[in-house]
């Protein structure tokens, strides 16, 4: 694959603008700067490059986990807050980056983004019952009748039947672990509702067999490998 292609693929802007980097001597490969765009570099491994100094690996298809700070909206056209996309470089967003379902604006924790329809897809579908663990902080203590009702089943309004938590575990006095197959609108806002308490502030903190890393700082991202995407699979 020749170096243009390479920056143009992964959302370094149009073909021209692509050339015009290389020529000015913007991009260096294993170290060295490269200034001819039509140089070829095998697929596999593969290839490296830096771009302005920062380093960037060629990737078909771009899969990140997002540590989402409270006061970000999920939206690409946010009404009131900025939005996450603000937190990612412009090149993941050019090449078409899109989240993998929505959190609220005053959610913080796990978000997952990609530019691979089939998988965005997949892991937003109903059909597919992907566990999912929040952390919510309650406004009021729990008590086991709450604890109970989460896990047999709230009627939520506009549902046709009683929504129940795969999981619901008492961290603290008002610290609640919850698991949800669903990603329905507010779902854990309103379960909690519906269960006679409130949430003040909730926090993903896994998608399937993927927690967020411990690691990765708020409003930072990070590349998902083949084990991550395995894991939040539950291969
Ligand atoms: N449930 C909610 O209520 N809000 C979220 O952001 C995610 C799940």
């Amino acid at each position: 694959m020749d170096l243009e292609s390479i920056l143009f693929s992964q959302g370094f802007g149009s073909r021209r603008q692509c050339r015009t980097i290389v020529a000015q001597g913007r991009v260096r490969i294993a170290g060295s700067v490269c200034t001819d765009a039509d140089a070829e570099f095998a697929s596999a491994p593969a290839p490296e490059f830096e771009v302005d100094g920062t380093a960037w690996r060629y990737r078909e298809k771009a899969y990140i986990a997002l540590n989402k700070p409270a006061g970000y909206e999920c939206s690409r056209d946010p009404q009131h807050h900025l939005s996450v996309f603000h937190l990612l470089p412009a090149q993941l967003c050019a090449r078409g980056v899109q989240s993998v379902g929505r959190l609220d604006q005053d959610t913080t924790g796990l978000l997952l983004l990609s530019d691979d329809g089939a998988f965005v897809h997949a892991f937003t579908s109903p059909r597919r019952k992907v566990p999912k663990v929040y952390l919510a902080r309650t406004r009021h203590p729990l008590d086991d009748a709450q604890i109970d009702a989460l896990r047999g089943g709230v009627l939520l309004h506009g549902e046709p039947k009683p929504i129940a938590a795969v999981a619901a575990e008492r961290r603290d006095e008002r610290l609640l672990e919850l698991t949800v197959l669903e990603g329905k609108y507010h779902q854990v806002k309103r379960m909690v509702a519906a269960a006679g308490n409130r949430v003040e502030a909730l926090h993903r903190e896994r998608i399937g067999g993927f927690a967020l890393p411990p690691t990765l700082a708020e409003g930072a991202w990070c590349w998902l490998d083949e084990a991550d995407l395995a894991a939040l699979r539950g291969d």
